[in-house]
């Protein structure tokens, strides 16, 4: 699985490009293909990759072929890819919400397929990725896709129906996260602190704390409860943060972002 093809080098096309690259997937291995001119011409330049213009010359040219346009897209570009397709390339859809089933469907006829849901920490090389393979994709290939990818953060092999749970935990939560994150600094801010400091106070306590969950590996109940003393300052907050059930609220937010993609993708 040593030969890539881009078809979509948008936002994610081009971090998945990055997380490829870093990845050691050698730039004479790796073609694409971007209906934007402009975009494309940044692709070529800022990577030294060969821009390719049709899909059949990306399809030879490729054992993976990773489709990274808007779901909106799939039903102009899948015929064209299934016409160009052989046995040996395996195609890699990162579209949300169209599951594989429904990629066949337009497709017109059986394809390998591989469903990958990336969140945008991917180009951090600490993103979520989850993964999930058409029955005819062999273990082997399998594994040589999330191979591809092991460097770009954690990858979890999942059943195709926890894939919208995927999209709503992976790729939506860091949204859910930075509203909490612009909570506290508007909070230090609240309370007296100029806002540069409430900023870099706020993100270096995110930083401390999953640095602190990573070494001493507990559930991060457990660590609560050690900094949670009796009448103190933090179980005071706790209980205004309960009080406004704020774990409820959590959970019906990322419940609610599932079912939205359970919905796009009916
Ligand atoms: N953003 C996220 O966090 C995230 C996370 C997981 C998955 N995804 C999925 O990733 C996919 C890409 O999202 P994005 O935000 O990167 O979109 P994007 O920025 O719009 O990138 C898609 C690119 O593909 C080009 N394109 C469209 N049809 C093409 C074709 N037939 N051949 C070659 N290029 C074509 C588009 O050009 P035009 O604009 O001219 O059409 C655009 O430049 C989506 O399916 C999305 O669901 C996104």
């Amino acid at each position: 699985m040593e030969r890539v093809g881009i078809i979509g080098t948008g936002n994610m096309g081009e971090s998945i490009l990055k997380a490829l690259l870093k990845n050691n997937v050698a730039k004479k291995n790796i073609c694409f293909i971007e209906a934007k001119k402009d975009r494309a011409d940044h692709i070529a330049n800022t990577y030294g990759i060969d821009e390719v213009r049709e899909v059949p010359e990306l399809a030879k040219r490729s054992d993976a072929i990773i489709l990274a346009v808007k779901p909106q897209d799939a039903s102009k570009i899948l015929p064209d890819i299934a016409s160009s397709i052989t046995d040996s390339n395996i195609l890699i859809s990162i579209m949300a919400g169209i599951t594989i089933p429904k990629i066949i469907s337009i497709a017109g006829r059986p394809l390998r397929v591989v469903r990958m849901m990336p969140n945008l920490a991917i180009k951090v090389n600490e993103g979520v990725i989850g993964m999930t393979a058409s029955a005819d994709v062999s273990a082997d290939d399998f594994s040589a896709i999330k191979s591809l990818f092991s460097r770009a953060g954690l990858i979890v092999d999942v059943d195709e129906v926890h894939m919208d749970a995927i999209t709503s935990l992976g790729a939506s939560s860091p949204a859910f996260f930075l509203l909490f994150l612009e909570a506290m600094i508007d909070a230090g801010v609240h309370i007296g602190l100029p806002r540069d400091k409430a900023k870099a106070i706020s993100i270096q306590v995110v930083r401390g704390t999953i640095e602190m969950l990573e070494q001493d590996q507990i559930h991060p109940a457990l660590m609560r409860e050690m900094i949670t003393s009796p009448g103190g300052t933090t179980i005071s907050g706790l209980a205004s943060l309960e009080a406004n059930a704020f774990k409820g609220n959590i959970i019906e937010a990322i419940e609610k972002a599932a079912l939205r993609a359970k919905e796009l993708s009916s």
